[in-house]
């Protein structure tokens, strides 16, 4: 039986987000002024998608744990300390380079890389904490309307246009089964022309033919 699982698309998104910021700074020259500049522009936009990703559990699933395992709610708030202490260090040194002389960029670039990639160690841990003790708990305690209820809560808080953000990062990381199940799911919730506008971005970040094969799985499964 296939149940509700709210944290596998997301963290495919942010995932394939951390590797593509980490990958971005270790092949960024932090002697370039603009070439910093631009690493940091990524870095602070994933930083942000980070912290609103770690509210949204704070305040929606994790009041679930600490009804539950007591000591899994620990830990996982222990994982979003640690987390967040990185990813504030990350904006510190970010901050720093603006004013840094080019001998300064090239050191801070250095610790820049250094903790980008222990924040994306400690990120991988903790998701898979979340996917796998996280999850299980929930579909232990939780029914599908219940966790259908988390996830509404969680999207009704979302202003659209970020929303809009959120998915052009979680769809092009998603299988051909998961895209189809939130166009699908959007497109069956949402007026046809606001629908278009939340996807642009996601069409866009997927190509043309990727979100062909999406459209045309739609249809087959209407039609089925
Ligand atoms: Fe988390």
């Amino acid at each position: 039986m296939n149940r509700l699982d709210l944290y596998t698309s997301v963290h495919k998104g942010l995932r394939s987000a951390l590797f593509a910021t980490a990958e971005r700074i270790a092949r960024t020259n932090f002697a370039d002024s603009a070439a910093a500049r631009e690493a940091t522009i990524s870095l602070g936009f994933l930083l942000d998608l980070l912290d609103e990703h770690a509210h949204h559990e704070d305040e929606h699933i994790q009041p679930v744990y600490q009804r539950h395992n007591s000591e899994l709610a620990l830990t996982l708030a222990a994982d979003h300390a640690r987390v967040e202490g990185l990813g504030r260090e990350l904006r510190s040194l970010a901050v720093r380079l603006e004013s840094a002389t080019e001998i300064e960029r090239v050191s801070l670039g250095r610790r820049i890389h250094e903790r980008m990639n222990q924040f994306l160690a400690e990120h991988l841990q903790h998701m898979a904490r979340e996917e796998g003790c996280g999850q299980r708990l929930l579909w232990a305690h939780l029914d599908d309307t219940q966790l259908g209820a988390l996830h509404g809560a969680i999207l009704a808080s979302i202003p659209p246009p970020r929303l809009s953000q959120w998915l052009g990062l979680i769809l092009p990381a998603a299988s051909l089964p998961e895209c189809v199940e939130i166009v699908g799911g959007l497109v069956a919730a949402v007026p046809g022309d606001a629908a278009d506008m939340l996807l642009a971005p996601a069409r866009a970040a997927m190509g043309e033919a990727r979100w062909n094969e999406v459209t045309q799985a739609l249809v087959v499964g209407a039609k089925a």
